[in-house]
């Protein structure tokens, strides 16, 4: 999000002008780095993600809103990303770009839901001897 909020502000968010890749390819060169760099992030976030709603849907007694925010998130992180690629396609439109930004504080919130779920701590051990 930061980064995506560097590219908005500098005005850079069309040096990248293909998608999936770079016209540099799969490496970024200088002229490059930063929607690459936004990209690359995506990926691996997307990667995270998906792996921890596997995760949450194959351990035995999880929760079932832990399945359902990190599921959630899951829906959201593919969504963005592919929601970058209509947004270089479309060269920036507006409301793209205001749909890019919203989905990204759902899977924020999401994401952020699911790791306070996962270590939330046991309410007994918390609870004083008053
Ligand atoms: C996890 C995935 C992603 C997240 C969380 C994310 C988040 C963001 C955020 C927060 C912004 C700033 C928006 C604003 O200030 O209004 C942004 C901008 C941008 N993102 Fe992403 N992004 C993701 C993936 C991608 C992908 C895969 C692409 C394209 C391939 C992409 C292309 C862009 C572009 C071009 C901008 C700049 C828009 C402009 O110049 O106004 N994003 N992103």
């Amino acid at each position: 999000m930061f980064i995506g909020g560097y590219i908005s502000a500098a005005g850079l968010g069309l040096t990248c002008p293909d998608w999936p890749f770079c016209p540099s390819g799969i490496f970024p060169d200088e002229q490059y780095f930063i929607e690459w760099t936004h990209r690359f992030i995506a990926a691996i976030t997307g990667i995270l993600v998906i792996a921890t709603t596997i995760g949450c849907w194959l351990t035995k007694n999880s929760e079932s809103k832990i399945k359902l925010t990190s599921t959630l998130a899951a829906i959201f992180v593919v969504t963005q990303i592919s929601l970058g690629a209509l947004v270089i396609d479309l060269k920036l439109h507006a409301v793209l770009v205001s749909i890019h930004l919203g989905i990204a504080i759902l899977l924020f919130a999401m994401v952020l839901l699911t790791t306070l779920f996962a270590f939330r701590l046991n309410k007994k051990s918390i609870q004083t001897n008053v």
